[in-house]
Order: structure tokens, then C-alpha cells, then sequence
């Protein structure tokens, strides 16, 4: 099976929704694919410093601007979408990402592993690593930025049958790039990693978003990856169902030769 994915990068403006939303909308809104993913909070920046401001951008997942700037545009270009944002779910906060389905589907994940001061801001996720179908039935996992640095995570969506993690970032530590090579190739999944660029000052302290967004086969080989700076959209073409062999050689099944009685888990 043939199946477009592709990954975005960009540079959202921080707590200028509009101004994001136009920016994707520019960047993906003419591009057909099967599944493209978008970085983390795209919709609102990162680097919040007050609940009152973070309030402000946070928006209901099935009936905010978000969800209906990708509903409109899953259907027109029969693409899925996977992008991040700020969801305001009764008196919770939550750094999440969507799924949206050329079918109107919209599935929501919350980011388990909160990093650095978004533990001040948002509560902690609290969906699981569930797996979703998206176009055409393909299994598709979510997992948010650093989530990368806990090894649970990937596998978790993998063992729950995930093809494709998508992963949303906003990166400012030098190591996932490098880590996601070994989530792929240890759980036979291809992964697209869509980070932002850009930076965000709050107060005295400043953030550097490190780009260098990824796509990536089952092996961990990299199938296209951005440079620190390009604001752009790319694609590559995969079968999924590569992913649901996990043979390593003829002796050797990375989850069926899994020793689980040993794990300290
Ligand atoms: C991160 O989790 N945004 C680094």
C-alpha cells in the first residue's frame, strides 16, 4: 500500500492565533497526502509565563479554530492531519495534539511527560498511548515532544499497534533526532517528528526551537529530513504495513522475543 505522509515546520507567532492558523493553512492547505503532522502548540507558541495567558489560547478540541480549520481542510484535500494545540477541557489544560480525519473524525491525545515549566501551566495528560485509524485505516499513535526521552512511550503505541507515531515537538534539547532513529528501529515503526523553529523570550530566559524535523522508516533510516531554519511542508511515500513486521532477522522478532518477565517495568 502507498500511503503520502509529510511532515510541516514553521515558526508560530506566540499567542497569535490567527496569525498561526493562516500560516498553516498557507503552508499545507494546497498539498494532498494521506497523513502530514504539525509541530506542538502550534496554533498559540510555547514559552507561556501565567495560567491567565495560556487561557486565553486554549480552545475545546472538537470546537475550536483548530479543529475547524483542519476539518475543512481534511475534507477538501482527503488528507489527515495531526497538529498540536492547547485544549481547555472543563477547568484543565492540556498540551495536546489532534487527529483529524478526511471523515470528519477528530481523535485527541494529552501530553503524558510535561517539560521544563509547562508542569507550572498545563495538567499532566491523562488519554494513554492510544492508537487511532486515520486515512484509509492506517494505525497512527500519538506521542508529544518529551515523551521522546521515555522509551514507554513509543513502545506502548507500538505494542498497541501503531504503523506511524506522529510526534508533534517543539525541541529545545540537542538529542531527539538522534533518539527517534532508535524508537523506530527498536519498534519497527516509521515516525515523523515535526518540530518548530524559531524563538520564544520570556523574561530573561530565552528558548531556541532546533527544527531539523524528520521522517523515518522502520529501520530508523531517515526518509527526509529539514534543515534548523526552512519553514516548509515534505513529503515521502511509505507502506504502512512494513510496520506490522517485526522480524529482525529469521531467528530474532523484536516483540516476540521480548523477555517480559525480567523487565522492571
Ligand atoms: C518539549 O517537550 N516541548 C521539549
Amino acid at each position: 500500500m502507498k500511503y503520502k505522509i509529510g511532515v510541516c515546520q514553521f515558526k508560530p507567532k506566540f499567542l497569535d492565533t490567527t496569525y498561526n492558523l493562516e500560516q498553516m493553512k498557507s503552508l499545507v492547505g494546497n498539498i494532498q497526502a494521506d497523513l502530514i503532522v504539525l509541530p506542538e502548540l502550534a496554533t498559540s507558541g510555547y514559552f507561556f509565563n501565567s495560567k491567565k495567558q495560556l487561557i486565553t489560547i486554549s480552545e475545546d478540541a472538537y470546537q475550536g479554530q483548530t479543529a475547524d480549520l483542519f476539518l475543512k481542510l481534511a475534507k477538501k484535500n482527503k488528507t489527515s492531519y495531526v497538529v498540536g494545540f492547547s485544549e481547555k477541557f472543563k477547568d484543565k489544560i492540556f498540551n495536546s495534539s489532534m487527529l483529524v480525519n478526511p471523515n470528519g473524525d477528530i481523535h485527541v491525545y494529552r501530553k503524558t511527560h510535561l517539560f521544563y515549566e509547562e508542569t507550572k501551566w498545563f495538567n499532566p495528560g491523562n488519554t494513554g498511548f492510544k492508537v487511532f485509524n486515520a486515512k484509509d485505516n492506517v494505525k497512527v499513535g500519538m506521542m508529544i515532544c518529551f515523551d521522546w526521552i521515555f522509551p514507554e512511550s513509543a513502545r506502548s503505541l507500538a505494542l498497541n499497534g501503531a504503523q506511524i507515531i506522529a510526534h508533534p515537538a517543539n525541541l529545545v534539547l540537542p538529542w531527539c533526532q538522534q533518539a527517534m532513529i532508535t524508537r523506530s528501529l527498536e519498534n519497527r515503526v516509521f515516525s515523523i517528528t515535526a518540530n518548530r523553529i524559531g524563538n520564544e523570550q520570556n523574561d530573561s530566559q530565552k528558548l531556541t526551537f532546533t527544527g531539523l524535523s524528520q521522517m523515518l522508516n522502520t529501520k530508523g533510516e531517515v526518509l527526509k529530513k529539514l534543515n534548523k531554519t526552512e519553514e516548509s511542508v515534505h513529503l515521502v511515500s511509505i507502506d504502512p504495513e512494513k510496520a506490522d513486521d517485526k522480524s529482525i532477522t529469521e531467528y530474532n522478532n523484536a516483540f516476540g522475543d521480548r523477555r517480559t518477565e525480567y523487565y522492571n517495568l
